[in-house]
């Protein structure tokens, strides 16, 4: 049988959403409040998803121990109290969108985790805005 372990975490990183072919004023009016010139910072809550067969010895899904290190180790060390823009290198010609991030934050966390298990990851920007990314 399977089922889904979720693990919950979060990160405080600073950000500016830009083009830099366009103006000011269109980087505002495209980006609103995450285009101004001096990057900002958000409080970035993330949800890991693995889903997988419940181990009929440990009853586990995935150890959450293990999963605490590999979180740790991807999301926290690399992109807690970060300039994403200026800190990751993935980001020095990618917007750090929340959509951009899920993305980036799935393929490192994927990578980590053998096919037998699915990865899903949600990504909340805001109280009010996530997004979810699973690798389709
Ligand atoms: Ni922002």
């Amino acid at each position: 049988m399977k089922a889904t372990i979720n693990k919950k975490g979060i990160f405080c990183a600073a950000h500016r959403l830009y083009n830099h072919q366009w103006s000011n004023d269109k980087n505002i009016e495209i980006f609103g409040k995450c285009a101004y010139l001096n990057y900002h910072g958000h409080n970035y809550e993330y949800i890991v998803s693995l889903t997988g067969e419940v181990d009929l010895i440990t009853g586990f899904v995935f150890s959450l121990h293990e999963l605490k290190n590999i979180l740790f180790e991807e999301i926290e060390n690399v992109l807690d109290h970060r300039n994403i823009n200026i800190d990751i290198e993935y980001f020095s010609k990618k917007n750090p969108t929340v959509e951009n991030i899920v993305i980036y934050i799935w393929n490192k966390i994927r990578k980590r985790i053998s096919n037998k298990f699915s990865v899903k990851v949600t990504l909340y920007e805001t109280k009010n805005n996530f997004v979810e990314y699973d690798g389709f």
